[in-house]
């Protein structure tokens, strides 16, 4: 099966965790963007979705599902997202679709966050997809030395800012093999809006796309 097979599986696998007639959480990137689509095609009645980006917002929009803001709702029982890197205890790497601010606030609404992702995603140890950082702009040359004193190499995202007006680092050449001590160092750094360690908000279930079909990861 190609990459895309294996999305467009999980994305469909995801449908389970859907609660009828319950608002979803939705994240962003082309995983999700086959969880929308199949949502979409189910039939499956949802009372709406919180949406985490602009993009993911359009297409639920175009499939004619109901968004809402997060501010609406005081809890969602499932978010669906995919994730750029997870590790064998569900703590993830994302951002790399520049959404994880707004990824990590619907997910921090939820009960249950549902990984979609294909099987290139299960790494032993994060890291070795560039940690996404979004940042204030005034303090990207401080935030780019601290990640220095890490052993890590941050650079700005070209062209890119994030649905908040934001800029984007992207850091090479960490290991992070605690991610719940890493998370929590570098978003108390003055000027870090959000890191891309998904640990505090780590997954509950994965639904990894492999060669044998969907493999569900428990954690
Ligand atoms: C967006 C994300 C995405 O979930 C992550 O980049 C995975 O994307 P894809 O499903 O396209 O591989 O974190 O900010």
């Amino acid at each position: 099966m190609t990459q895309d097979e294996l999305k467009a599986l999980v994305g469909r696998a995801a449908l389970a965790y859907v609660v009828p007639g319950e608002v979803v959480g939705v994240g962003t990137g082309s995983t999700v963007n086959c969880f929308i689509d199949a949502l979409a095609d189910s039939g499956l009645r949802v009372a709406g979705a919180v949406s985490s980006s602009t993009k993911s917002t359009e297409r639920l929009v175009a499939r004619g599902i109901r968004v809402l803001e997060a501010g609406e709702v005081s809890s969602l029982p499932v978010y669906i997202d995919g994730a750029d890197e997870i590790d064998p205890r569900g703590h993830m790497i994302k951002g790399g679709g520049a959404a994880l601010t707004r990824e990590k606030i619907v997910a921090d609404l939820a009960a249950r966050f549902v990984c979609i992702a294909d099987e290139s995603k299960r790494v032993p140890v994060l890291g070795g997809f560039p940690l996404p950082v979004e940042v204030i702009a005034m303090a990207t040359a401080q935030v780019t030395r601290r990640f220095a004193a890490l052993g890590g190499t941050a650079t700005l995202r070209p062209g890119v800012l994030t649905d908040n007006g934001h800029p984007l680092l992207d850091v090479r050449g960490l290991s992070i093999t605690d991610p719940l001590a890493m998370e929590a160092e570098i978003n108390q750094w003055p000027g870090v809006v959000t890191c891309g360690i998904f640990a505090r908000h780590r997954a509950g279930v994965c639904l990894l796309g492999t060669a044998s079909g969907v493999q569900t990861l428990v954690f």
